[in-house]
């Protein structure tokens, strides 16, 4: 199986890249210089040279705040970027898997939510993440939407935020007001890899198991780490971001569960090896 993947410098793109030894197909994996998804012409360009069997589509516009003042930008690459990809993958019969995510929802539920509720996305990004689902639904038949949350791995994310921090304050404040599941991008690059081999076409949650806050995740990562730093509880109205997110945002892997269980391990587990490899000093970076 010969399989390209978009965004290869993200966190997830990066998971690709650490698999690829064991993958016993061919993964393509590219960087935004090399494969601009916005770009329709370099998009068909690198279709008809690789003919990918399927595309896992990671690259995206993230920057949640940023995009309440660049909503163009947000949606012309996860709408418009996403809609050059599907077309693709149209035209080359490839299967798709789009990268979606918990801001999807509105947090006004205060269980899991399943891929049977309904989205209602409240910020720029979130919005703009539906928009591509419908998209590549429209277009694409041979489609997985992946939906994730509170992604981290090799790149920026909240787990070296905060060990960054904890290495130059005495105390921290972190939000304990918004509820979500931390996954780890090295768990979710093997859940992807299982379903593409499939053809359970639709739309999955693919997340770690159980749930916490940001100040709940804060803690176990010091805890995990050894670092004595304390951290403070705070309400998300303590700091001003642009976006509203939503309070609750926790995935329930309900589609693996009903076909055939949920093998995502909990994310205290997951964070414990994501922290064990980490190779020494990165998070000072
Ligand atoms: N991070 C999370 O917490 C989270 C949660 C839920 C869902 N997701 C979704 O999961 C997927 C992977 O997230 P991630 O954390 O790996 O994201 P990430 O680290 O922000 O990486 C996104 C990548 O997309 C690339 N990109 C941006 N515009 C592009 C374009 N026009 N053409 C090609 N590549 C472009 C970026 O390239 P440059 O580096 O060159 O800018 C970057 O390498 C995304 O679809 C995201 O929406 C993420």
């Amino acid at each position: 199986m010969k399989i390209i993947v978009t965004g290869g410098a993200g966190q997830l793109g990066r998971a690709f890249a650490a698999l690829a030894g064991s993958f016993a197909g061919q993964l393509v994996i590219l960087e935004s210089h090399a494969l601009d998804v916005t770009n329709l012409a370099q998009v068909h360009s690198i279709f008809h040279q690789v003919r990918p069997d399927a595309v896992i589509h990671a690259a995206a516009y993230t920057a949640v705040d940023a995009a309440e003042a660049a909503p163009e930008e947000a949606f012309r690459v996860n709408v418009i970027g996403t809609r050059n990809i599907a077309a693709a993958c149209l035209q080359y019969d490839s299967k798709l898997v789009y990268l979606s995510s918990d801001y999807v929802f509105d947090g006004r539920q205060s269980r899991p939510y399943t891929e049977f509720d309904c989205p209602n996305p409240l910020n720029v990004y979130g919005r703009s993440k539906l928009e591509g689902e419908f998209i590549a639904a429209r277009i694409c038949p041979r489609l997985f939407i992946v939906r994730t949350s509170w992604l981290y791995g090799d790149g920026h994310n909240f787990v070296r935020t905060i060990l960054k921090l904890a290495r130059e304050r005495e105390y921290l404040t972190v939000v304990n007001d918004q509820t979500g599941t931390p996954t780890y991008a090295a768990d979710l690059a093997q859940g992807i890899m299982a379903l593409i081999e499939t053809d359970g076409f639709g739309t999955y949650h693919l997340s770690n198991g159980g749930y916490c806050t940001w100040y709940d995740f804060a803690q176990e990562i010091l805890r995990l780490a050894g670092l004595p730093t304390v951290v403070q509880p705070v309400s998300t109205g303590t700091f001003a971001a642009a976006a509203l997110r939503p309070r609750y945002s926790v995935l329930r892997n309900y589609m693996l569960e009903l076909s055939g269980g949920d093998y995502f391990r909990c994310w205290q587990e997951a964070l414990a090896d994501y922290i064990a490899k980490m190779p020494l000093g990165i998070s000072e970076r």
